[in-house]
């Protein structure tokens, strides 16, 4: 059976988690969380669950593969650990914001078998996205077993460059955030104008919502047709594009610039 550790139970480590558990299940999954968990495991007989390293060790010797779903600033009290870990063998697959393969090679070991992945809030109802980046030391089969654990959260895309987690993070990652904050928008501009709070809330969440399915409902992901269909020219969605299309202080402008700042934030917290 491929041993599981999952390292952290918070928002993304119990999702991922969650996705795992069927009663017929392959892996062996434990899970070092030392806060106290909430969910059941208690029926799933391949579950087991440890608050802190020295009482996983004390019963495990074999891990196939590490998930770390810690944050990155507790990285620094586990190194140790993870290096009793290390071996030729193992996988780790880290789904830390901003900690390169660089710097568990050379804050760890320089022999890491280390995977970066970087799924995003909607994994919680196995709705997420995930970007995968592998290096060459990563064979086939394990690369298999790795998109089986994080296709149980949602989607999956492997990326060629390990660069491009640190961009996918600023619009996947982050992207949820920028969602809740457009209907955020939306429900005060409602409000200003003098509809209920209640009324604003339904309206601009279930417009989102069901623009949304719409959009998925589409195989051909032709966003702009969808967008065009709802503009009659010189209607008043049409009169509303106007300004938020504007090339000069438009949506795109203001969305780049925040896209742009979160990969700097990324890159200042990497060094
Ligand atoms: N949330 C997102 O949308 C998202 C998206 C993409 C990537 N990520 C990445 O996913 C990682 C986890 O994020 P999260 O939002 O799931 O964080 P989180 O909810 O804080 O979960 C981390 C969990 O790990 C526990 N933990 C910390 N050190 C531990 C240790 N030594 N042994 C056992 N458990 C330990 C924490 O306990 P304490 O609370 O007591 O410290 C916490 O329960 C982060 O590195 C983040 O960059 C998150």
């Amino acid at each position: 059976m491929c041993q599981i550790l999952l390292i952290g139970h918070g928002k993304m480590g119990s999702a991922l988690a969650k996705g795992w558990i069927k009663d017929d299940s392959k892996y062996k999954i434990s899970i070092i969380e030392k806060e106290k968990i909430l969910f059941d495991y208690k029926k799933f007989t391949n579950v087991k669950l440890y608050k802190n390293f020295n009482e996983f060790f004390s019963e495990n010797k074999r891990i196939d593969f590490v998930v770390l779903a810690i944050k990155p600033q507790q990285l620094n009290d586990i190194k140790n650990y993870i290096l009793k870990i290390e071996n030729k063998k193992t996988v780790f697959i880290s789904i830390l914001a901003g900690k390169s393969i660089n710097w568990f090679k050379e804050n760890i070991s320089n022999e890491i078998k280390i995977v970066r992945a970087m799924p995003n809030l909607p994994a919680s109802i196995s709705r997420g996205v995930t970007a995968i980046y592998c290096s060459n030391s990563i064979s086939p089969n394990e690369k298999l077993i790795i998109e089986e654990l994080l296709l149980s959260i949602g989607t999956i895309s492997f990326v060629s460059k390990e660069e491009q987690i640190d961009l996918i993070t600023a619009i996947s990652g982050s992207g949820p955030a920028y969602f809740f904050y457009l209907t955020e928008v939306l429900t005060e501009i409602a409000i200003d104008l003098g509809i209920s709070k209640n009324d604003a809330i339904n309206f601009a969440k279930n417009t989102f919502i069901g623009s949304a399915s719409l959009l998925d409902s589409e195989k051909s992901n032709d966003v702009i047709s969808l967008r065009k269909n709802v503009t009659s020219p010189g209607g008043t969605t049409e009169a509303a594009l106007k300004i938020l299309i504007n090339e000069d202080e438009g949506l795109k402008v203001i969305l780049k610039k925040a896209v742009l700042n979160a990969i700097s934030r990324a890159y200042e917290l990497k060094n």
